[in-house]
């Protein structure tokens, strides 16, 4: 039985909720490793649209049991508001769902310095939820876990602890209101009626699961560019979305890991700051954004929409070891008269052996294209690659020879049928 990894390859958003779904009959356990609430995950049933920010993409499968891991950090009140969207919408999640003891509790100053860290001048364009914060106490030793949430005395010691030291910094340093104690006390020992329920040792039932026979999908958050250590720093996310986050996030070492499946967008989008070479500023950018309806699934805002990188995706490729990919959103470049494809970057007139993730760099790289040519033919009811045009299936090996992965499915619409597999 598998193991599997499932990572975003570009910088988020490339369809990964989709491909979790689609796959999740084919796993008996879905687990997201990193990331939290700054994720939106999008699953289309039917008419129905589910966007998911916490719970794994498998929930929407019945059969399916969902693991969310040590390396996630959990806003408790999203985690409640999720499974009570679910349940309303005939979902059974508990008894499903198993949370890492050890995953951290995004805390309210969380998100409060989250955003007056982006009030200032060094913005990263974060999605607000208070992701970085969180991982920084968690590094300084300071979290507050899942765990905690069982022993009310300490729970309550450790909370006034930190926000006393918050408080310090939030009124003296940034001039801000105070935060209410009393209130996150309150609110943080509640949680704990709802949450108990879900807590568990996730290594221990995973390495059971798996010792059963049993199959898991690792569910990647965010994309590889987004890394804080590989992506393009400091625009980036702060976990390892990466697939060597996938062990250290969910406890499983890597012998037991089968296989690493990257999940590519067929062009190129980024949201919040940051350099992107291929990025399309006017008509044809506005176009992309359009015709792919790239907007935020979290924030809504604006994706930024470029053409797609091959020398990105190989670097991609490499920190991964991504064998096989799912190719999504196909069908959005059926109106382009002409597709470029980025195959190297030229730095000062000599071309890059390898992916420079300095900003410095990456802000100064000349992107080299190809012009491949359109197909000018709605594919969204093509159900068989033998029935893709012919230049579809030119711009597919073109951009796997360049990229040096093998596409296994395409996705050409939002819908779980509206995917090819190869
Ligand atoms: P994720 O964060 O990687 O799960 O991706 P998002 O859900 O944030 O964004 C992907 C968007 O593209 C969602 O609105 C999906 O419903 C949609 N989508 C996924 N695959 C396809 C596809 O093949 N074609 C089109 N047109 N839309 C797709
Ligand atoms: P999914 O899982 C795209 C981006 C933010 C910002 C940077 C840091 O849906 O692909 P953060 O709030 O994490 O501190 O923001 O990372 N970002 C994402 N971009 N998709 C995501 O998730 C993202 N999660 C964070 O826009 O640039
Ligand atoms: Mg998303």
């Amino acid at each position: 039985m598998s193991v599997s990894v499932l990572v975003g390859s570009q910088w988020g958003d490339e369809g990964k909720g989709k491909i979790v779904d689609i796959l999740g009959d084919r796993f008996d356990i879905v687990a997201r490793y990193q990331g939290g609430a700054n994720a939106g995950h999008t699953i289309v049933i039917g008419d129905q649209q589910f966007v998911l920010h916490l719970i794994p993409s498998g929930i929407l499968r019945e059969d399916v049991e969902c693991v969310i891991g040590n390396g996630v950090v959990i806003d408790p009140q999203a985690l409640l508001d999720e499974i009570k969207f679910l349940e309303d919408h005939g979902f059974k999640v508990k008894g499903r769902l198993f949370i890492s003891h050890n995953a951290h509790l995004i805390m309210p100053y969380h998100k409060i310095i989250d955003s007056i860290n982006e009030s200032g001048d060094n913005k990263i364009g974060t999605t607000g939820r208070g992701i970085g914060p969180c991982y920084i106490d968690k590094y300084d030793r300071k979290g507050i876990r899942i765990v905690d949430l069982l022993d009310k005395v300490e729970l309550e010691k450790k909370i006034r602890r930190n926000i006393e030291e918050k408080n310090k910094i939030i009124t003296n340093v940034f001039n801000k209101e105070e935060l209410d104690v009393e209130k996150i006390v309150s609110d943080y020992l509640a949680f704990d009626e709802a949450i108990d329920q879900y807590i568990t040792d996730v290594p221990v039932f995973l390495d059971e699961a798996i010792r059963n026979g049993k199959s898991v999908l690792m569910e990647g958050a965010q994309g590889a560019l987004l890394d804080v250590d590989h992506g393009t720093y400091p625009y980036v996310t702060s976990s390892n979305p990466t697939s060597g986050g996938a062990c250290i996030g969910l406890g499983l070492p890597p012998t037991k890991i089968s296989s690493v499946f990257g999940i590519v967008k067929a062009y190129t989008t980024r949201v919040g700051f940051g350099p992107f070479p291929t990025e399309l500023l006017g008509e044809e950018g506005e176009a992309l954004r359009t015709w792919g309806a790239e907007f935020g699934a979290t924030t809504g805002r604006p994706r930024r929409c470029g053409w797609f990188d091959a020398f990105l995706l190989n670097y991609s490729r490499m920190i991964n070891g991504i064998e096989r990919v799912a190719i999504t959103k196909l069908d959005v470049l059926s109106n382009m008269d002409e597709i470029k494809v980025c195959i190297a970057y030229e730095l000062d007139g000599k071309r890059l052996k390898s992916f420079p993730t300095t900003e410095s760099q990456l802000t100064r790289v000349v992107p080299i294209y190809e012009t491949l040519p359109g197909w000018k033919t709605d594919i969204t009811n093509v159900r068989s690659y033998d029935d893709l045009p012919n230049e579809t299936k030119n711009y597919l090996s073109f951009i796997s020879e360049h990229s040096g992965f093998e596409i296994s499915i395409i996705s050409v619409g939002p819908k779980r049928d509206q995917t090819i597999e190869l």
